[in-house]
C-alpha cells in the first residue's frame, strides 16, 4: 500500500508525510504516489490482456501535466471533454489516434481542433452531428466518429454522476439511430468507428457494466446489419473506489473486464475511459489544523483546506476518509471537519470520530486524486494549492502553488487599469 501508517505516522511510499509537511512551505497541498498511479494503470493493462483495446484515461479527473506524461509513458490513451484537454493531452505526448473527444456541447473550434489532429469524436445529438460535419469539412480530414448511445441502465449512484439513463443530457435518442447511420453513409468525410456509452461514476457493481455491454452489443449488431464495420465498443468509465476505506469489496479492473469478456467480439476492439479508478486513491489532500472549537453542541476541527480546494463532500455530500498524519493523544469526539470558507457548505467531513488535535497538527483527506484539484476554485480568494509527487523516496513538486500575483494578472487588460 502506498499510504500506510508506521509508528502512528502516515507515510506515502518511502516518505513520512509529516516530514513533507514541514519541508513544504505551503499548506494545504496535494500529495500523489507515483507507484500507486503505475499500479492502477497496470491493473487495467493486465485485465485487458488478449483484448484489442484502448485505455482512455479520463483527463477530467486529474489534468496534472506530470501525471499525464507518466500515464502516456505507460501506454495510456486519453479521453477528453474540451479543446483545452485536447491541447494538454497533446502537450503530454498522447497519440491523437488513441484519444476520444466526448461531450454534449462541443464547440466548433474544439471539433475542428480534434478533426485536424485525427482524434475520434463522439456524436451526442443532431446538432452535434452537424457541427462535426462542418469541422471535418473545415479541417479537410476524414473524422472517425463514435455514436453515443444512451443504454438506459441505472448505475445506482448519486444522481449528479449518473449519465446513462433515459433522462440524461448525454447521448442520442436511440430511436434516431438510423437517421445518424444514414447521414454518416452520405458523408464521405465521416467514418463510423464505433459506439460509445458512459453509465455514470462511482459504480460498484459489475452487473451494471454487463447489462450495458449486452445492450450495446445489440446495437452493434443492428449497425453491422446496415453494412458498417464497427471497430470499437466504448463502454466509458465509471468504476468506483473504496472511499469509505472499510475494505468493502469494490470490483477491480479485472472483475470489470472479466464480467463482460464473454460478450465481446474478437473483431470489435474495446475502449474504456477510467478516471477515478486510475487516479482517485493515489493522492491525499494534506492540511494543517487551524484550531478546534465547539458551539456547546457541535464540535469542529477547523483546517486550512476547504471546499475551495476540495469540493466533493460539499457538492455531492460524499464521504472521503479523514485522519491525522501524526500521533494525536487526546480524547475522541464527534467532529465536523470544516474549512475557513465563509459558508456552511464548507466542510471536508461530518460527524467524524477523531481525537482532539493540537493546532498545527497534520490532517489528510484520503482518495483525493480524482475530481479534487480538478474541481478546485478561487472561492474566498483562496489560491489553488501546490501538488507534490512521491517517487519512491523522492519528493517532486509537480505543480506550484497559485499566487495572488497570478490572479491579479487577470485584471491587467487594456480596458481597465
Ligand atoms: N467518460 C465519460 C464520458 C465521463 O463523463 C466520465 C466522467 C468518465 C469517462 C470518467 O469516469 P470515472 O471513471 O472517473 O468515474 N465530479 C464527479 C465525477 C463526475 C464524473 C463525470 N464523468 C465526482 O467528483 O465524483
Amino acid at each position: 500500500m502506498s499510504y500506510h501508517v508506521k509508528d502512528n505516522y502516515l507515510y506515502c511510499d518511502g516518505l513520512r508525510i509529516k516530514d513533507i509537511q514541514e519541508q513544504v512551505s505551503h499548506s494545504p497541498f496535494y500529495l500523489y504516489s507515483l507507484n500507486q498511479i503505475t499500479e492502477n494503470y497496470k491493473a487495467y493493462e493486465a485485465a485487458l490482456e488478449g483484448i484489442e483495446s484502448i485505455i482512455g484515461y479520463a483527463i477530467k479527473a486529474n489534468n496534472n501535466l506530470a501525471i499525464l506524461r507518466h500515464l502516456r509513458k505507460l501506454g495510456s490513451g486519453a479521453v477528453l471533454v474540451s479543446g483545452n484537454e485536447l491541447q494538454i493531452a497533446l502537450a503530454a505526448g498522447f497519440d491523437p489516434a488513441q484519444m476520444v473527444l466526448n461531450g454534449n456541447g462541443k464547440t466548433l473550434p474544439e471539433l475542428i481542433l480534434a478533426a485536424r489532429h485525427g482524434v475520434m469524436i463522439n456524436v451526442d445529438s443532431e446538432f452535434d452531428f452537424t457541427h462535426i460535419q462542418h469541422a471535418a469539412g473545415a479541417a479537410g480530414k476524414k473524422v472517425n466518429v463514435l455514436i453515443r448511445i444512451n443504454p438506459d441502465v441505472d448505475p445506482q449512484v448519486h444522481h449528479y454522476v449518473s449519465t446513462g439513463i433515459k433522462n440524461s443530457k448525454f447521448g442520442i435518442r436511440n430511436e434516431k439511430l438510423n437517421w445518424f447511420l444514414d447521414q454518416i453513409k452520405c458523408d464521405s468525410n465521416l467514418n463510423l468507428a464505433g459506439v460509445h456509452c458512459h453509465l455514470g461514476s462511482t459504480i460498484k457493481k459489475t452487473s451494471i457494466f454487463r447489462d450495458a455491454t449486452e445492450l450495446m452489443m445489440e446495437f452493434i449488431n443492428v449497425i453491422r446489419d446496415q453494412g458498417f464495420d464497427v471497430k470499437y465498443l466504448n463502454i466509458g468509465g465509471g468504476l468506483g473506489i473504496d472511499y469509505e476505506r472499510t475494505g468493502e469489496e469494490i470490483p477491480s479492473p479485472a472483475d470489470l473486464i472479466n464480467s463482460i469478456r464473454d460478450l465481446l467480439k474478437p473483431d470489435v476492439g474495446l475502449i474504456i475511459e477510467p478516471g477515478r479508478s486510475i487516479i482517485g486513491n493515489t493522492a491525499v489532500f494534506v492540511n494543517r489544523v487551524v484550531g478546534v472549537k465547539t458551539n456547546g453542541n457541535k464540535h469542529f476541527i477547523v483546517t486550512d483546506g476547504s471546499m475551495a480546494e476540495l469540493i466533493r463532500p460539499s457538492l455531492y455530500d460524499t464521504y472521503q476518509h479523514i485522519d491525522f498524519i501524526e500521533p494525536v493523544d487526546s480524547e475522541i469526539e464527534a467532529y465536523d471537519v470544516v474549512g475557513p470558507v465563509c459558508e456552511s457548505a464548507d466542510f471536508l467531513g461530518k460527524d467524524r470520530s477523531l481525537k482532539t488535535p493540537h493546532e498545527g497538527a497534520g490532517l489528510v483527506v484520503y482518495d483525493a486524486g480524482a475530481y479534487c484539484y480538478a474541481m478546485s476554485s478561487n472561492y474566498n480568494l483562496k489560491m489553488r494549492p501546490p501538488e507534490y509527487l512521491v517517487d519512491g523516496e523522492n519528493l517532486i513538486e509537480i505543480r506550484r502553488a497559485e499566487t495572488l500575483d497570478d490572479y491579479m494578472r487577470l485584471f491587467e487588460t487594456s480596458q481597465y487599469s
